[in-house]
């Protein structure tokens, strides 16, 4: 299951402060494209060619998935993967339970292929998924008539393991989204791909549209229009016949943001990411650095698959604090614990507005992020939903012999307290950087090329 890139052993791991980073590198593929290229892959007629696809835990699950399910998935020696699919309504029942580990897209996009296949299937993930909510897909799906038995019902909450039958005869439906999710966006057009007739979500705030311009990539038709009452709405037409197709997945924005930051907050460093995602709907972390100071640019644009890319590259320098507001969240949602580390090393306070959706990532961000600052020695406040991070105008503390910080199974407060680790004044240990693996496979070794000094308990 693990990636041969999975070298990070359970266990400690430490950044140091150190010389500047330099180099051209180029980060491992979008996360949220990767699942989508496998699953459209698999509902389409015909072979699908993806070039770069991200080879991290969470996107091996899905794959995993998609070949329970009958599809043929396979990666070729030169790292091309092909999916021949079964078309909509070809997938058949999986023997097993699908463990969907630590991944909310797989598990939350899944459901939605599920919603209109008529047969059972079980689904479950790692202590972490396990504790997310699962009901704001649910709910929608089980108006197509999908049923849905879950832990948790009883207590009005919808959680993992959960079994769920899709249902012969699906009806299609509009539903506004009640939070802004791209996962539920998802679910609910991936329902809809197997419903004759037309299905429509109106979401009141942008999220990620990687699922309409893929779907419309594989050839399915997806319109929008702006909603009565504001924002968008989104509608698909049932029963296409989506044909395999090439995808080029570019580099994930969400994870060149690590060595680009790393990059803005070590004095003398300049690093460049090859190939990165600029969809505007993924660039709010790049937009608030810039007005932050940032000398961030972007160079080489062109558009593969629908998507645009360029190359992007960050020069260190002095940041000013600033203030997030809440409609931005949507295009960041997974950045706000790299901003925030940046933001400690920021002249004044950035207050970043709207973040209840934090508390349902992988972890409780909002609460692991204050909790890691305040280890380092950076001022930081909870209020209700906002965050607001005291800069120093220079470089904070760090953690020095203190407890490492505790990561709760997730990624991205891992990678962003190593590069808090990496600029503060004294080094910064993680208790346990394996789930890493999930979304950056190569992660350590990748940084240490540009310059960083990160050690694990086996390098000691
Ligand atoms: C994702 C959507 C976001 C994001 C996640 C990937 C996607 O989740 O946090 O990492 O691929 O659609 P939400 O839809 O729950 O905001």
């Amino acid at each position: 299951m693990n990636s041969s890139l999975s070298v990070i052993p359970p266990g400690p791991v430490t950044a140091r402060p150190g010389a500047a980073l330099a180099g051209e590198i180029t980060a491992p593929g979008d996360k949220s494209i990767s699942h989508r290229a496998l699953m459209f892959g698999a509902l389409a007629v015909g072979e699908t060619a993806i070039h770069g696809l991200l080879e991290g835990e969470d996107v091996h699950r899905t794959a995993a998935a998609m070949r329970a399910l009958g599809a043929d998935v396979t990666r070729g020696d030169d790292g091309t993967w092909r999916v021949r699919g079964r078309g909509i309504g070809g997938l058949s029942e999986p023997q097993d339970v699908l463990d969907m580990g630590n991944s909310g897209t797989s598990a939350r996009l899944l459901m939605g292929i599920l919603a209109t296949l008529p047969f059972t299937c079980f689904l479950t993930g790692d202590a972490s998924l396990r504790k997310r909510p699962m009901g704001r897909v649910a709910t929608p799906l089980e108006r197509f008539g999908a049923r849905i038995t879950a832990r948790g019902r009883a207590d009005g909450k919808i959680l993992l393991p959960l079994a769920i039958t899709g249902t012969a005869e699906p009806v299609p439906i509009a539903y506004t989204l009640p939070v802004a999710s791209a996962q539920v966006k998802s679910a609910i057009l991936l329902a809809g791909l197997g419903t004759p007739g037309e299905t429509t979500v109106i979401e009141r705030a942008a999220t990620r549209d990687h699922t309409e311009l893929m779907l419309r990539h594989f050839g399915a038709t997806v319109r929008t229009a702006p909603a009565d009452g504001g924002g968008t709405a989104i509608t698909v037409t049932g029963l296409p016949e989506l044909q395999g197709r090439t995808v080029g997945v570019p580099a994930d924005p969400s994870s060149a943001a690590f060595p680009l930051v790393a990059a803005l907050l070590i004095r003398g460093s300049r690093v460049t990411v090859r190939n990165v995602g600029l969809n505007p709907r993924r660039a709010g972390l790049y937009d608030t650095l810039r007005e932050m100071g940032a000398d961030i640019t972007v160079s080489r644009p062109h558009t593969e698959a629908g998507e645009p890319v360029g190359d992007i590259t960050a020069v260190a320098g002095e940041l000013r604090g600033v203030e997030v507001p809440p409609e931005r969240a949507p295009t960041m949602i997974d950045e706000y614990p790299i901003l925030a580390v940046a933001a400690a090393f920021a002249k004044g306070d950035t207050k970043m507005r709207g973040l209840s959706e934090l508390r349902v990532k992988e972890s409780d961000r909002l609460s692991a992020i204050a909790h890691g600052l305040k280890a380092c020695g950076v001022e930081v406040f909870v209020d209700g939903d906002d965050l607001i991070v005291r800069g120093q105008g220079g470089r904070p503390a760090g953690l020095a012999d203190a407890a490492p910080i505790p990561t709760h199974l997730d990624h991205r407060i891992a990678m962003s307290f190593l590069v808090m680790g990496l600029a503060a004044q004294k080094p910064v240990s993680v208790d346990d950087a394996t789930p890493i693996d999930t979304s950056f496979p190569g992660f350590l070794p990748l940084m240490r090329g540009l310059g960083a000094d990160i050690t694990t308990s086996a390098s000691l």
